[in-house]
């Protein structure tokens, strides 16, 4: 997010298409049925150590879902911001096909009467899967709609039991440079940490996201375990979650602490505050038309019926 402005991204940037069109064509020549080609792009990664990503059955349908179109399976795993796998939109999928997600470990620790540590399935397990059809607004002024997988947050941080003193929650990715070669250079100062305020990360809206498209959680999305909270820019959604706390203190997000005076805490979408650098009024679609105009980016990113509240005696101008 330091290195390109939206109006510095190049042609080749967007590169996601022409690779997967190129992929296609050698799934093609490579002899591969049309079934062949969609359990390739439903692999983990599209690497040669195909992983096929569980699908999820029977999934809820969630009443916050947007009846807006989609963005393609291509679009929501190409084009991607995972600086852990690099800083190029393309470097996740390309970089992440051998992270291994399997098995993971989840650290609860703080202000809560049940910390532990929970394996994936016991973290995930008591929940009910549901499919939330969210719009995605980066900062960086693009935006997709994702069809996520998730557990609503609220109901698994309950089951730890915060107390009184919990008013935040920080969570950290995992650090491993060996998997995850981006951490090898100090674009951030990892791990990535993200936090809400607990009446935020409680919101109903806000989600463990799991998978997307009915399937687990390819790798460069996240693998096993996100944020989702779609009233923020993205980068609050945090990825690859290894530890959870509660604390008193509101935490200092890694993008805040590299470059407070651009990223703040809350990082509610809104587009009467710009970024230092470029306006947030618009947002350009991925996948639309090159032809096509930017669309008007809305406050709280569109869900302000529902999280306006929590702001109401906040200046968003000086918490932004
Ligand atoms: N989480 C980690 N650990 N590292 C990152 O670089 N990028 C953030 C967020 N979560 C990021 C992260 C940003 S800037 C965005 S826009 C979203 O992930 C992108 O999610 P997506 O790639 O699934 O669309």
């Amino acid at each position: 997010m330091i290195i390109k402005r939206p109006n510095d991204i190049k042609p080749s940037d967007i590169t996601a298409e022409s690779i997967y069109l190129n992929r296609r064509q050698f799934l093609r020549a490579a002899g591969f049925t049309a079934l062949g080609v969609a359990a390739a792009v439903t692999s983990r990664a599209w690497g040669a150590k195909e992983t096929p990503l569980a699908r999820f059955p029977d999934l809820k349908k969630s009443p916050f879902s947007t009846d807006e179109k989609t963005n393609s399976w291509e679009d929501v795993t190409t084009y991607n911001n995972f600086y852990e796998f690099g800083t190029g939109k393309d470097e996740p999928y390309r970089r992440a096909r051998d992270f291994q997600p399997k098995p993971w470990e989840v650290e609860v620790v703080g202000e809560c009467d049940k910390p532990g540590v929970y394996g994936y399935e016991d973290f995930v397990g008591p929940h009910t899967p549901e499919e939330r059809v969210y719009r995605l607004r980066c900062v960086e002024a693009w935006s997709m709609v994702v069809p996520w997988v998730g557990i609503p947050m609220a109901d698994v941080l309950k089951r730890f039991l915060p107390n009184s003193r919990a008013k935040y929650v920080k969570f950290t990715t995992l650090l491993d440079p060996e998997q995850m070669p981006g951490q090898r250079w100090a674009v951030l100062d990892w791990p990535y940490v993200e936090g809400l305020r607990i009446d935020e990360a409680m919101h109903p809206l806000t989600i463990f996201g799991i998978g997307l498209y009915g399937r687990e959680l390819p790798n460069q999305n996240g693998a096993p375990l996100r944020l989702i909270v779609p009233w923020k820019y993205g980068f609050k959604s945090i990825k690859s979650i290894v530890r959870i706390e509660f604390t008193s203190k509101q935490p200092v997000s890694s993008w805040e602490k590299a470059l407070p005076r651009e990223y703040g805490f809350f990082a509610n979408v809104n587009p009467d505050v710009d970024h230092p650098r470029w306006s947030q009024a618009s947002e350009r679609r991925i996948g639309a038309n090159v032809f096509a105009a930017r669309q008007p980016t809305l406050m709280f990113n569109g869900y302000g019926e529902q999280v306006a509240g929590l702001y109401k005696n906040l200046d968003l101008r000086r918490n932004y």
